[in-house]
């Protein structure tokens, strides 16, 4: 299959923790598509939008995730627009920063990280997803991971000081892989 995204981060959890789950696996690197404009409404919709126009171009089975933040103090924002947190072409630095001034003076920090993965093979469409629990750091603690992982705390520890092994056990899109596992049998 091809892991359709273009975020080295997202691509390389996803070939690990697949590789454990389905160790037949192989996964297609020397193909190529346009950038897909996430238009949809949904996790779910931009997912199936990604993995779509993917295989479609490629004209093999592709495997998109859609992720997103959602923090209870903030009614469930970001949510699907995560990406753009702090506006259209923003930083993973400035995302974390614009989400740690929104919640200033909130001791609420409750959120949850969400992938919806969508998984295309011609006329057949799976769609997989995946939770954690946690909550937004007061500051960025930890170097490993991306995006929001130094601001995002599960039992007292960021992502980013878990480390990709640890974060591979237990996060979002660990769980919408083991999803999508049980769901090809
Ligand atoms: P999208 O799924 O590519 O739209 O990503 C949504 C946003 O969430 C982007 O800003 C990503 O950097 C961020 N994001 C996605 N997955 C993770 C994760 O596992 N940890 C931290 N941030 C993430």
């Amino acid at each position: 299959m091809v892991i359709a995204t273009k975020n080295p981060d997202k691509a390389l959890e996803m070939r690990e923790v697949l590789s454990g789950l389905l160790p037949g696996i192989a996964f297609v690197d020397d193909v190529e598509w346009e950038d897909v404009e996430e238009t949809g409404a949904t996790l779910e919709d931009n997912a199936l939008l990604k993995a779509r126009a993917v295989a479609a171009a490629t004209g093999l089975p592709a495997l998109a995730d859609d992720t997103g933040l959602e923090v209870v103090a903030l009614d469930g924002a970001p949510g699907v627009r995560t990406a753009r947190f702090a506006g259209p072409h923003a930083s993973y630095a400035e995302n974390r920063a614009a989400l740690l001034a929104a919640l200033v003076g909130v001791e609420d920090r409750r959120a949850r990280f969400r992938t919806v993965l969508a998984l295309v093979d011609r006329e057949e469409t799976i769609v997989a997803s995946g939770a954690v629990e946690g909550s937004i750091a007061f500051a960025e603690r930890g170097s490993g991971g991306f995006g929001y992982d130094p601001i995002f705390e599960v039992g007292g520890e960021t992502f980013a000081e878990i480390g990709r092994s640890g974060k591979n056990t237990l996060s979002h899109r660990a769980r919408a892989l083991e999803d999508l596992a049980s769901r090809l049998g």
